[in-house]
């Protein structure tokens, strides 16, 4: 399969999706560190994708997801995640601002102190989202407190709908093939981006939590046939099966376009050794690429996600594996609302 760019985004375009962000996102050669690494690096700013400040990837797959909300005439949207999830902020965000009631159920990894609510949980209490926090009990892991979060979500869920309230639930990181689609779309976007400069980008490195900006840029790559390596670095522990799982999920959001399924496992890169201790567990590695990007670039990083990524990439570029004079490309995926969250999120930065 090889689309050009114009018939994907025209495929785009038959599917229910609203506009909630600034598109094309800004997309920038960084100099100095250009310079340093001896490559050709660039930068996708989907940091700048929304409209509420905090822009961020789940804006790309918002606008499909919540599209979809509004074309089933929906009345609550609900999600889940971390009590400081970005993709839970940018629900309560996208739904409020489309009239839609936004229902969140957060996990606390670190336990927010109810007296100094700060970060994505200050901001989703603004937007006026209903919001449950699944507290950690006694000899309960976080998957299991998890668990418990999507059962808790169901029951409200049920009761809403048994009262005639329509909703929607959206899966974490809104990685399902509807919230996929929008980095199909996202991809599409960049190498248009690429083609304009005359560009070959030998590599594109992202942070993947969820895998639904994964699946959607492999899915991306496929549709138009692009060769770009794209590695994803893992910010969690991801497991046995998520490749497999994200194969399927790119290929349901082919499907979900309209195109044929095309992604195999072996069209994956995915790299583990940067998210250590855990996620939401900050470490040396982010923080010092979030102080060097800051520091030569002006550009901010978070320590979850983006500063994990980050350090995959500086890493790759000092051990030879991205080759000197290489096109690279950062996916600045947003989070840097997290600079707000607490110490135990932040780590050491200075
Ligand atoms: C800032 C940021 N970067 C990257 C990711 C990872 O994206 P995905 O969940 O699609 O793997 C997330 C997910 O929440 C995020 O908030």
């Amino acid at each position: 399969m090889s689309l050009k760019i114009k018939e994907a985004k025209e495929m785009l375009l038959l599917i229910p999706r609203i506009d909630l962000g600034f598109f094309p996102t800004p997309f920038h050669k960084l100099e100095r560190l250009s310079q340093e690494f001896g490559i050709n690096l660039y930068i996708k700013r989907d940091d700048f994708t929304g409209k509420n400040l905090f822009g961020g990837n789940k804006t790309r797959k918002l606008e499909f997801l919540i599209g979809k909300a509004m074309e089933e005439k929906c009345e609550y949207v609900f999600t889940y995640g971390a009590t400081q999830s970005n993709h839970a902020m940018q629900t309560a965000w996208a739904a409020t601002a489309n009239s839609l009631k936004p229902v969140l159920y957060l996990a606390a990894v670190v336990e927010p102190d109810e007296n100094d609510i700060k970060a994505n949980l200050l901001l989703d209490k603004i937007f006026g989202a209903e919001v449950h926090i699944i507290n950690m009990q006694e000899q309960e892991s976080f998957l299991e407190a998890e668990k418990r979060s999507f059962r808790l979500g169901k029951e409200r869920m049920r009761q809403l709908e048994s009262e005639g309230h329509k909703c929607m639930s959206i899966p974490m990181g809104g990685a399902n093939e509807i919230g996929t689609a929008g980095y199909i779309s996202g991809f599409a976007e960049l190498c248009e981006q690429a083609e304009q400069l005359e560009l070959g980008l030998d590599y594109l490195y992202h942070a993947t939590g969820s895998g639904g900006t994964m699946a959607g840029l492999v899915a991306g790559k496929k549709l138009l046939g692009k060769d770009t390596l794209i590695r994803s670095i893992a910010v969690l522990d991801t497991g046995d099966h998520y490749i497999a799982d994200k194969t399927v999920l790119a290929n349901s959001a082919l499907e979900y376009i309209a195109a044929a399924p095309a992604v195999e496992e072996k069209d994956f890169s995915l790299d583990t050794g940067f998210y250590a201790p855990g996620y939401e567990c900050p470490n040396e590695g982010a923080a010092e690429a979030i102080k060097l990007l800051a520091q030569r670039e002006g550009i901010l990083l978070d320590p979850v996600y983006t500063g994990k990524a980050f350090a995959g990439l500086i890493h790759d570029v000092r051990t030879g594996k991205i080759e000197r004079g290489s096109s690279v490309v950062f996916l600045h995926t947003g989070g840097a609302t997290a600079l707000f969250a607490e110490k135990k999120i932040l780590g050491d930065l200075f």
